[in-house]
């Protein structure tokens, strides 16, 4: 939701922007801007509707001359997407731009309160509504940025990241955070540089600064980073490695990351279990299980929270912890069960899982489970994130940087740190013998293998993409693990292709949607060999008696669906359990091949965004 980046330092800022703002796209991608101090000591904003490739072009002929500027990639919340409504946003008087990710809710009451004193406003954004309040604090009360920024935003409701640039000060931006990410990247020579991830920043610097919510850093040129709260008592923020390679940030040759990130899931699973599974591949060692035993395998109860793909992770973690724990398990969308008074005990385990690790309902729902006393335990990617700071323990699932806004490698990340929580937490319960929990551990291990044979059938989903480019509807069937792959490969090819499609498990598909199946309605069936494999075909030859078209994956070798199906897709077999992470990659393919045959731009499918920190 909305990029920000900033460099203030020796080198020319603008192209240190742009290349950031490339970076961050994934964030948000509807309208950009750019805000610079020239060599003259001007203070410039330039933006454009679109992309950032919009606004490159749009600077064309432009002065893009100095060494300090901030930069945004928008995301809409209030406003239509258009160049007044992009950040950044100049004060009344033109001293002061600033950009912002998040939302201020009670804008609407400062504006009236603002207008009310003669001031005038451009856009309908909130971010407009905080930079004029600044300017005005700081010019009725005689005070500087940071005091006039400290008192804004304590009046300020709502969830923030900003950088704030003051033709004024040119050596100087300033920058806060509440709720939303900022991390401040220190460079060799006394350069500054800001983002909402490390990514913009990663090839300048590898000491970084996670803000903390109510952090503001002052960035002075010839001066070291002061960061204070908003009643300007001095923080300590730790000085942290950075954690992204360059490698990791492009795109190696694929046309688009999400290609790049389907193919690399083998080598992200490997990274994954690396020092989490032992070298003879017989035992877990998760530091959080060791650290939190008691509270974790003692757990009465477990409850998921998540939103999206991850909530589909969730679903698959639902069915390991129940069939190999015992432990129930509910699953909630955060943003549901944030608002619900839920039952929470003192010895139920919240595990809440997100690749940003920003997902704004996520932090809220963990919020209030652990204001309900419970444990709260982290599944994420991004390190540092809000998420693994708030939880008491967790895992990260160490796939790499997720550019491409439909996640893929994430989501088969996050089944097997599941997974191998689930195993951990089995064995310790004895829940499950030793040699069968053994021979788990061993057949998990084996995982990227056999993604990498499925990776094999790309080819062939490559040569029926176009069949399905015509369908305006599309269902997705599958029972017990390969019931969340159906919705997951459903919200893939929703999310890209913008077809319409829907996942169900198979057997409630003649409660309703049999209805429309007819030969326009491609059914893509997950009908691998599992104790349920013989009631999916019966509901395979349901589709087939009303003329559907079915596409299967089964497990190779698998002769009686081939003569039932329009086509069969191949896939290795492996326990029932690690079905998802294999079934899954197949239909990762699919979403991407029918959306590329359509036309669409993959990475970053509209109205979307990657990290939604706003609820
Ligand atoms: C957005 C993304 C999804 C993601 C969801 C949850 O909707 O587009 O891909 O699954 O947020 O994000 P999280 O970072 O919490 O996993």
């Amino acid at each position: 939701m909305c990029g920000i980046v900033g460099y203030i330092g020796q080198k020319k800022a603008y192209p240190i922007l742009i290349k950031g703002l490339k970076r961050l796209e994934y964030r948000g991608y509807d309208s950009a801007g750019v805000a610079m101090i020239d060599t003259k000591g001007g203070l410039n904003v330039y933006k454009a509707k679109g992309k950032v490739a919009d606004l490159e072009a749009f600077c064309e002929d432009k002065d893009i001359s100095g060494n300090a500027g901030i930069a945004h990639t928008r995301w809409a919340t209030h406003g239509e997407p258009n160049s007044a409504n992009a950040h950044p946003h100049y004060s009344a008087s033109g001293r002061l731009a600033l950009i912002h990710n998040g939302i201020i809710e009670n804008y609407a009451t400062i504006k009236e309160n603002l207008v009310a004193r003669g001031i005038q406003f451009k856009s309908v954004t909130d971010t407009e509504v905080l930079v004029q309040l600044i300017e005005h604090i700081m010019v009725s009360n005689d005070l500087d940025l940071l005091e006039a920024v400290q008192v804004a935003l304590h009046q300020v409701i709502g969830a923030y990241a900003i950088a704030i640039l003051d033709r004024e000060h040119p050596d100087t931006i300033i920058c806060a955070r509440q709720s939303s990410p900022l991390v401040v990247g220190l460079g060799e020579d006394g350069d500054f540089y800001l983002a909402s991830d490390a990514s913009p920043i990663a090839e300048y610097t590898d000491k970084v600064v996670y803000l903390n919510d109510g952090d503001i850093a002052v960035m002075r040129l010839g001066e070291k980073l002061k960061v204070v709260n908003l009643d300007n008592e001095t923080q300590h923020p730790k000085v942290k490695q950075i954690d992204v390679t360059l490698g990791q940030l492009e795109k190696g040759g694929y046309p688009f990351f999400m290609l790049k990130e389907i193919f690399e899931q083998p080598n992200c699973l490997r990274d994954c279990m690396r020092g989490r599974i032992n070298v003879e591949g017989d035992r877990i060692t998760l530091s959080a299980v060791i650290d939190f035993r008691e509270k974790l395998a003692g757990a009465r109860r477990i409850i998921i929270v998540a939103c999206g793909t991850s909530w589909h992770a969730g679903l698959i973690g639902k069915q390991l912890f129940e069939s190999l724990c015992r432990i129930p398990v509910e699953v909630e969308y955060a943003s549901e069960f944030r608002y619900r008074e839920p039952v929470i005990f003192p010895d139920d385990v919240v595990i809440a899982i997100s690749q940003s690790g920003e997902t704004a309902d996520t932090l809220a729902a963990i919020e209030l489970a652990r204001q309900a006393g419970a444990f709260v335990f982290g599944v994420c990617n991004a390190i540092g994130a809000s998420i693994p700071r708030q939880t008491q323990t967790g895992v990260y699932i160490h796939v790499g940087p997720e550019i491409g806004v439909a996640s893929t490698k994430a989501f088969t990340g996050q089944v097997t740190v599941l997974s191998m929580l689930a195993l951990c937490l089995a064995n310790e319960r004895r829940t499950i013998p030793g040699d069968v929990y053994k021979e788990m551990v061993a057949e998990l291990t084996r995982i990227p293998e056999k993604m990498e044979e499925a990776l094999k059938t790309n080819e062939q989903i490559e040569r029926l993409a176009p069949i399905f480019t015509y369908a305006k509807n599309c269902l997705y069937l599958g029972r017990g693990y390969n019931y969340p792959v159906a919705l997951e490969g459903a919200l893939k090819l929703k999310e890209i292709s913008y077809i319409h499609a829907e996942g169900y498990p198979a057997a409630e598909m003649k409660h309703g949607p049999i209805a429309l199946i007819d030969s326009e309605m491609p059914v893509f069936v997950i009908a691998t060999r599992d104790k349920l494999y013989e009631k999916v075909i019966s509901n395979i030859q349901e589709v087939r008696a009303r003329g559907g078209r079915v596409t299967a994956l089964v497990t190779a070798g698998d002769e009686q669906i081939r003569r039932l199906a329009d086509h069969v897709i191949e896939l290795p077999d492996t326990l029932e359990c690690f079905q998802p992470l294999i079934a899954s990659i197949p239909l990762q393919l699919l979403a991407y091949h029918i959306a590329v045959c359509k036309g669409k731009d993959v990475d970053r499918p509209r109205n979307l965004a990657k990290s939604v920190t706003v609820e």
